[in-house]
C-alpha cells in the first residue's frame, strides 16, 4: 500500500516521495516579472526541507495578462539564465519542479492591466465587481495566439531544465472559465457543448506536447465543481478528466472554487460528506469517483494536515500524491517532517483583518500567505502571528503604485 515517503517515477523522473507543495503565487517579482535570487532561496528552502515536488506559483504566459503584481511571467527568454538557476535549487536536493502556467481571464484587479479579455464578457457578482471588471469577449485568433503562448512558456520552462509544467484550469482562471457554463456564454466552436468548451483546455495541451520532448511532464490543475450554482455539472467535469487523460496528461490535481467561491480554501467545507471531513482533505470524495474513469496520475490538494490522513488516503488509493500549500509557508521542512510521520503544526485558520469587506475578498489570502514567502526568501523565519490589516494596507499601497506606474507607462507608449 503507497505511503507518502514511497518514490515514484513519472516518465524519465523520480519522485522522492509523494508530497507536492501545491502552487502558491509568490508575488516576489518585479513589474517586469522577473524571478530573481528570492524565488531561489524561497524554493531552496522547501528542497532543503524534503520536499519531494514543488509546483511553482503560477507563472503567466502573456505580459498583458497579470493576475497580481509580484508574478512571474515567461513569455520569452529573456530570464532564461535566472530560470535556469531556480530550476537547479531543485535538482540539486531532488525536489522535482513543474512551474503552473497560467493565464488568468477575467481574474485580473481593476487598473492592474490595459485591458481584461475572456471567453465571454459576463459580469463579477457585485460584492466582487468592485475590484474586478466585466472583460472583454476574446476573438478567435486571440484565443488561438494564448493556446501557441501556452506552448512557448512550456519550452522556455523545459530549456531551463524544469521537469515539466502544470496548466492552470482550476479556481476560475482563463481555461477554467473556458470549461464553465457560467463564464463562458459563446456560440462558436469554444462554447456551448462541453466538447466545445473543453476544446481550450485539449488545443493548450497538445500544442504544450508538440512544444517539448516526451520526457517533459506535463500535468492540470482542475476543478471537481465550480460550487456556484448553474457552473460545470458533474456529469461534465468527468467528461474533461477523461478527455483530457485520453490525450495522455501525466498529473491530474483536484481542486475546486473560484475567486467568486472560494472552495480551494476550504470556505465549502460545511458541504462535504462528514466522512471527507474526517478524512481532511476537501475534494477525496470526487477524487475516489474519478479514479475509476482515468489512468493517469492523481494529486488531490486541499485541507490535508496530518500524516495519518495523507497515508490514509493514498493507502486508499484515491490518490497518487497529496498536495498541500498553506502549511509550507509557514513551516519550510513539512516534507521530511511528513514523511517521519508528524503532523502539521500549524493551524490553517482563515486570514481575517476584521473588516468584513476586506475579508470577502480570496486576495487576503493570497497576500498574507505570499508576506510570509518574503520572510522566507529573506532568510528569516515564517511569522504565522503577522497581521491581516498590516499586509492589506501594504499590498493596497503596492497595487496603487503599480496601476499609477501602469498609467504612466500607458501614457508615454500612447
Ligand atoms: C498564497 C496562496 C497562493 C496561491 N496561489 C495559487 C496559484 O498560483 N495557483 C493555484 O493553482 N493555486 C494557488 N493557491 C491554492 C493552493 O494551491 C491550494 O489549492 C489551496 O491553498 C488549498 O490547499 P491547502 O489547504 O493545502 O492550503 C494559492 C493559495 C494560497 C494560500
Amino acid at each position: 500500500m503507497t505511503q507518502l515517503a514511497d518514490s515514484i517515477q513519472i516518465r524519465n523522473t523520480i519522485f522522492k516521495n509523494r508530497i507536492i507543495k501545491g502552487a502558491m503565487s509568490e508575488a516576489l517579482a518585479n513589474d517586469a516579472g522577473q524571478p530573481n535570487d528570492s524565488h531561489l532561496k524561497l524554493y531552496e528552502a522547501w528542497a532543503k526541507g524534503g520536499l519531494g515536488c514543488a509546483i511553482t506559483g503560477n507563472v503567466m504566459v502573456d505580459f498583458r495578462a497579470k493576475n497580481e503584481p509580484g508574478v512571474v511571467v515567461a513569455e520569452t527568454e529573456r530570464d532564461l539564465n535566472k530560470l535556469k538557476a531556480w530550476a537547479e535549487v531543485g535538482k540539486r536536493h531532488g525536489m522535482v519542479q513543474l512551474v503552473q502556467l497560467s493565464h488568468p481571464g477575467r481574474q485580473c484587479p481593476k487598473g492592474l492591466n490595459r485591458e481584461t479579455v475572456a471567453p465571454s464578457a459576463v459580469p463579477f457578482s457585485p460584492a466582487l465587481a468592485v475590484s474586478f471588471g466585466t472583460p472583454r469577449e476574446l476573438r478567435e485568433d486571440e484565443i488561438l495566439d494564448i493556446i501557441q503562448r501556452f506552448a512557448t512558456s512550456a519550452a522556455i520552462c523545459e530549456k531551463a531544465g524544469f521537469e515539466g509544467v502544470q496548466l492552470h484550469g482550476a479556481h476560475g482562471y482563463l481555461i477554467s472559465q473556458f470549461l464553465s457554463p457560467l463564464t463562458n456564454k459563446r456560440q462558436d466552436q469554444w462554447g456551448g457543448s462541453i466538447e466545445n468548451r473543453t476544446r481550450f483546455l485539449l488545443e493548450i495541451y497538445k500544442a504544450v506536447r508538440a512544444a517539448t520532448s516526451e520526457n517533459f511532464i506535463i500535468s492540470v490543475k482542475l476543478n471537481s465543481a465550480d460550487f456556484q450554482r448553474g457552473g460545470i455539472t458533474e456529469e461534465d467535469v468527468i467528461y474533461v478528466f477523461k478527455a483530457i487523460d485520453a490525450v495522455g496528461i501525466d498529473l491530474i490535481e483536484v481542486s475546486g472554487g473560484s475567486y467568486e467561491a472560494p472552495a480551494m480554501a476550504g470556505v465549502k467545507a460545511d458541504k462535504r460528506k462528514a466522512s471527507t471531513i474526517a478524512r481532511e482533505a476537501y475534494f477525496l470524495d470526487f477524487a475516489e469517483k474519478i479514479r475509476q474513469e482515468v489512468s493517469c496520475h492523481i494529486m488531490v490538494t486541499g485541507g490535508f494536515r496530518t500524516a495519518a490522513g495523507m497515508n490514509a488516503a493514498l493507502e486508499s488509493g484515491a490518490c497518487d500524491f497529496v498536495g498541500i500549500a498553506r502549511p509550507f509557508a509557514v513551516e519550510t521542512d513539512l516534507g521530511q517532517k511528513l514523511v517521519a510521520g508528524q503532523d502539521v503544526r500549524y493551524a490553517v485558520e482563515k486570514i481575517k483583518t476584521g473588516i468584513p469587506m476586506i475579508d470577502k475578498m480570496a486576495i487576503m489570502e493570497i497576500i498574507w500567505y505570499a508576506a510570509q514567502f518574503k520572510q522566507i526568501a529573506q532568510g528569516k523565519q515564517p511569522n504565522p502571528k503577522l497581521s491581516p490589516l498590516k499586509v492589506f494596507l501594504h499590498y493596497l499601497k503596492g497595487n496603487v503604485t503599480a496601476v499609477i506606474k501602469g498609467q504612466i507607462n500607458s501614457r508615454k507608449s500612447a
